[in-house]
């Protein structure tokens, strides 16, 4: 029998306990806790993505300050910026919503991020760590898979998960934090020969391409878990995941929907990591 993982539920519940550690920090520690989010330009999509963030902040507690520049901004002001923000005393984390525009050099901004306030969980110091197992700050979508099977009490132990996809801020994230969970991981990305044969194996399957239904259950093994982490357009213009969730949820265990699966956490991790970094300074 198939069961829905609640991927908003779940949120609202760690926004709840996140909101009362913002509390118990506030009253102990005498000052709020900051996060600086920076936009720059006009992307609609970003615009969206910086207002939830923003609106999560109100929810939790959290003290927000949006840091908005024009889409011709010189690499010079972006810098300059995130340097004032990296030595503010009152932001624990800072933010720059990806992607910028094409004229500026993002690595090199995001670069100047320091490894405390690295909300995102992108610099090589927290990636490292990640891989060598250490506490550290982690990318927020893949921490909130780990938390969704956590909650769920799916099993990663000695279990086959295969990750698809390999970015540098989801699919490899993904496939380290499984890892350490002890789980036997395999890596699929655009060059994997037999994709299917690779995914049918998975006790867990973790998908992070941007193709819409791009996973079908003719990929899936009976009772795997199925974890979505697309974010496509269909052609009605509706939000849908990377994987025909329709077909596949008959097989599977656990499967999360697109809308309300992986989304919503990703917001909620920001907001948790927002808190173990003012709770680490
Ligand atoms: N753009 C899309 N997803 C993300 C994210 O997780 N962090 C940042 N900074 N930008 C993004």
């Amino acid at each position: 029998m198939t069961a829905l993982i609640d991927g908003k539920r779940l949120a609202q519940d760690m926004r709840g306990e996140i909101k009362r550690g913002v509390e118990k920090f506030v009253k102990e520690r005498g000052r709020e806790i900051g996060l600086a989010v920076v936009l720059v330009g006009e992307n609609p999509a970003s615009q969206v993505y910086v207002r939830n963030k923003i609106k999560a902040c109100e929810e939790v507690g959290i003290k927000s300050y949006a840091e908005y520049l024009s889409a011709d901004a010189a690499q010079d002001d972006v810098e300059n910026l995130v340097k004032r923000l990296a030595d503010d005393k009152n932001i624990d984390g800072i933010l720059v919503q990806l992607p910028l525009p094409k004229h500026l050099d993002a690595e090199k901004i995001l670069k100047l991020i320091p490894t405390a306030k690295d909300v995102d969980g992108f610099s090589e110091e927290n990636t490292g760590k990640l891989c060598m197992g250490e506490d550290c700050l982690v990318a927020c979508t893949p921490n909130g898979v780990m938390k969704m099977l956590e909650r769920y009490g799916v099993e990663t132990k000695g279990k086959k998960a295969v990750v698809v996809g390999r970015s540098n801020i989801v699919g490899k994230p993904m496939a380290m934090l499984l890892l350490n969970a002890d789980a036997t991981v395999t890596v699929c990305h655009s060059k994997t020969v037999n994709l299917k044969e690779e995914c049918l194996r998975a006790d867990i399957l973790v998908v992070a391409i941007g193709k819409a239904k791009f996973v079908t259950a003719d990929m899936v093994k009976d009772g795997a878990t199925v974890i979505d982490i697309g974010m496509n357009r269909n052609e009605g213009g509706k939000l849908c995941g990377d994987v025909d969730f329709e077909n596949v949820k008959h097989k599977c265990a656990y499967i999360t929907p697109v809308p309300g699966g992986v989304g919503p956490m990703t917001i909620t991790m920001l907001m948790y990591n927002t808190l173990q970094a003012a709770l680490r300074r």
